[in-house]
């Protein structure tokens, strides 16, 4: 019988049928990075801050970044709008109902706590308000979920331990452990210390690697945090040895299409090494980063790079399933929806 993905071979145009149909795992998104500029001006008018930007257009218009330190300072400077537990729930909430217009079954937050305690905001506020919209949206959309505190690696390690004792009190929220921010210049092994005291709590830990960064630090990631997945990793393909490893030990990276062009980390989606390194058989994720910043939503990821890399709709279930793999599901929900994923 000629099962949907064969027809679909041949027929371009049904390649987003397919990409919407297919149960997905969100590995790599920072909540603050759903921040849409619609929301950061009502934000911005409801606690009284002026932007400096005169509508949501002049804002959207200053998305143009030459490399990732400057969308993150546009980024931590726009994060300063949420400020209560409601702010962070809308956000959370308007996330969780574009993952699900996009086939997202299951999602795995990144958050920076720094970001919002440096700004005084007391932990429980940003922490419940994510929670509870993560549990409404597992109640009310069937979206399951993990909760991924993230260390800002241009601060000190000290910060990150000083951060990690702050939030003690709700470590029952949280899955694992994560490091993000400005990359070139502070390798993961600067933070040897407190991911090996997170590990030793039985949490597992990520890490970005490889965005900006050389293939050294992809491999100080995976031998000093002993990290569970690598996010982006997409400078691995300048080290062949390293591809190998990353294949031979089903790592998996957690690639972000939309954001790596808009970040200049790759000089265009066709250009994009993601088609190589899962045919190097790296077991390669489709994510979105900060899809408000960069463009879309994990669906115009799969898209976008579908159309660039004139992806198969083998190659489309491939990213699906392995999105199933690479996350931290239980094996038997994994089970369910990799079943979805081989009748397509
Ligand atoms: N924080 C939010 N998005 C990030 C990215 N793409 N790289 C590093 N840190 C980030
Ligand atoms: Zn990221």
């Amino acid at each position: 019988m000629t099962s949907f993905a064969d027809l679909l071979q041949k027929d371009r145009a049904g390649v987003d049928t397919l990409i919407a149909r297919l149960p997905k795992a969100e590995l790599h998104l920072h909540i603050e990075g759903s921040l849409e500029p619609e929301m950061m001006f009502a934000k911005a008018k409801k606690h009284g801050i002026t932007l400096p930007y005169a509508d949501v257009e002049a804002l959207r218009a200053a998305y143009n970044f030459g490399n990732l330190q400057e969308f993150l300072d546009l980024y931590y400077a726009g994060a300063d709008v949420l400020r209560d537990q409601d702010d962070f729930y809308d956000l959370t909430w308007a996330y969780l109902q574009r993952a699900k217009a996009d086939g997202v079954v299951h999602t795995e937050i990144f958050f920076d706590p720094q970001t919002h305690t440096a700004r005084g905001i007391d932990p429980e506020v940003f922490v419940e308000g994510i929670v509870q919209a993560l549990h409404d949206g597992e109640a009310e959309l069937g979206i399951t979920w993990r909760l991924i505190p993230n260390f800002l690696r241009h601060l000190t390690e000290q910060d990150a331990i000083d951060t990690l004792a702050e939030l003690e009190p709700y470590m029952d929220n949280f899955h694992g452990f994560g490091l993000d921010s400005s990359e070139v210049g502070h390798p993961p092994s600067k933070f040897a210390r407190v991911f090996a005291e997170i590990r030793s709590r039985g949490l597992p830990v990520v890490a970005h690697a490889g965005e900006e960064g050389p293939p050294e630090y992809i491999v100080e990631a995976l031998d000093i945090l002993h990290v569970a997945r690598i996010d982006h990793g997409i400078r691995s393909i300048n080290d062949p040895a390293l591809v190998s490893r990353l294949a031979r030990a089903q790592m998996p990276l957690t690639v972000c299409p939309l954001s790596n062009v808009k970040l200049c980390a790759v000089s265009s989606m066709q250009a994009h090494p993601i088609k190589k390194l899962m045919d190097a058989g790296v077991l390669v994720t489709i994510n979105s980063d900060d899809p408000a910043y960069f463009g879309g939503y994990v669906g115009e990821n799969y898209r976008a790079t579908a159309k660039a890399l004139d992806l198969t709709a083998e190659d489309l279930k491939k990213l699906a399933a392995n999105s199933i793999r690479a996350s931290w599901l239980h094996e038997v929900q994994k089970a369910r929806h990799l079943a979805v994923i081989d009748g397509l």
